[in-house]
């Protein structure tokens, strides 16, 4: 049994807007009492649709943005506790590789720049060493010395995704969170994006967060996922296991959006109405507003996780014991 890598409890991120309505401040529950637990070499993905906080979760984790209330675990050390030293190692160890391969490069630096900068920043290592180290890392991402004096402008969408992985790579991470690493992308491109995420798994031992709304690449590439809505996991499992035989009704869903891929027999659903804002969440089960099951407890009361099966566990009201 692999060993837990990142562990997340009740984790609450709240953004406060500066203009609400009438100008007063507005409180977004962007990640509400999210647990998870992601095990050492296992790529594990979170789904939903725009907005229900996966990117948020994410840079939670590397604290990128200010948690409400919560705790974190990398190798069952609380990061919030870390000292300076555990805290620069564990954002060593801990790289993101950010949603749009566009802007999350700097125009005005070179490749060879961008990646020696995590080097420079982090390490004591001459410029000798450093070239070398640039030099491994683009033989694993599959790009050529030729891109280090070329500018990020000068690449596609797909050329660039590499480059931001190679960067990811420079400090010998152990765990990679990769947000929406291939929706950017031309789908011819996606394929090569996707094999690459799994030869580096292989290669490097890493362990990945990934995030997509793409139900294709999750069946492919995720060993585990965690279904998300309005800034909580709904449902959780071996991928396999809810690709199946999905319980909760969102991950019906999400599921019956896309038949091709999924092919299971539980019954389609199609959801009405757009995500409601995470600046005024339902009371209750926050999806009981487009659950066609909804029951008068589900408006009242907040449905808590249910273990169904051995790793698959559902937050709903139809499936408590
Ligand atoms: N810096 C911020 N300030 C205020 N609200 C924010 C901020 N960042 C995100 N939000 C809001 O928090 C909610 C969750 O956003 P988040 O970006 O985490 O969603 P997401 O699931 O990653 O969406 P997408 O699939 O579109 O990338 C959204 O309502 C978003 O508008
Ligand atoms: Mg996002």
């Amino acid at each position: 049994m692999s060993e837990d890598l990142i562990k997340v409890r009740g984790l609450n991120v709240t953004y406060k807007t500066s203009k609400g309505v009438f100008g007063k401040p507005t409180n977004i529950y962007a990640v509400n009492g999210v647990s998870l637990t992601i095990k050492q070499g296992e790529i594990f993905a979170v789904a939903g649709e725009s907005g229900c906080g996966k990117s948020t979760l994410a840079k939670a984790i590397l604290q990128l943005v200010p948690t409400a209330s919560g705790e974190i675990f990398f190798k069952n050390q609380n990061i919030f506790k870390m000292t300076k030293p555990e805290l620069k190692n564990y954002k060593q160890k801990a790289q993101m590789v950010f949603q749009n391969p566009y802007s999350s490069l700097n125009p005005k630096m070179t490749i060879f720049e961008t990646l020696a900068e995590p080097l420079k920043i982090n390490t004591d290592l001459g410029i000798c060493d450093i070239e070398k180290t640039i030099k491994e890392k683009l033989i694993l991402t599959g790009l050529d010395e030729s891109c280090l004096k070329m500018y990020p402008h000068e690449f596609s969408g797909g050329q660039r995704q590499r480059i931001a992985i190679t960067r990811a790579l420079m400090l010998n991470p152990e765990f990679i969170l990769a947000d929406e690493p291939v929706s950017a992308l031309d789908v011819s491109i996606q394929a090569q994006i996707i094999n690459l995420i799994k030869e580096l798994k292989e290669k490097c031992n890493l362990t990945f967060l990934l995030i997509t709304h793409d139900l294709s690449v999750i069946k492919y590439l995720a060993d585990r996922v965690a279904v998300m809505y309005l800034g909580e996991i709904v449902e959780y499992g071996l991928t396999e296991k809810i690709f199946k035989t999905p319980k909760h009704p969102y991950t019906k869903a999400l599921l019956s959006s896309a038949p091709q891929i999924t092919k299971n027999n539980s019954e389609k659903i199609i959801l009405k109405g757009d995500l409601p804002s995470p600046a005024n969440l339902p009371d209750g089960c926050k999806f009981h507003t487009r659950c066609p099951y909804a029951m008068e407890k589900c408006r009242q009361q907040v449905p808590f996780g249910t273990e169904i099966s051995p790793a698959h566990t559902v937050r709903c009201f139809l499936y408590d014991s």
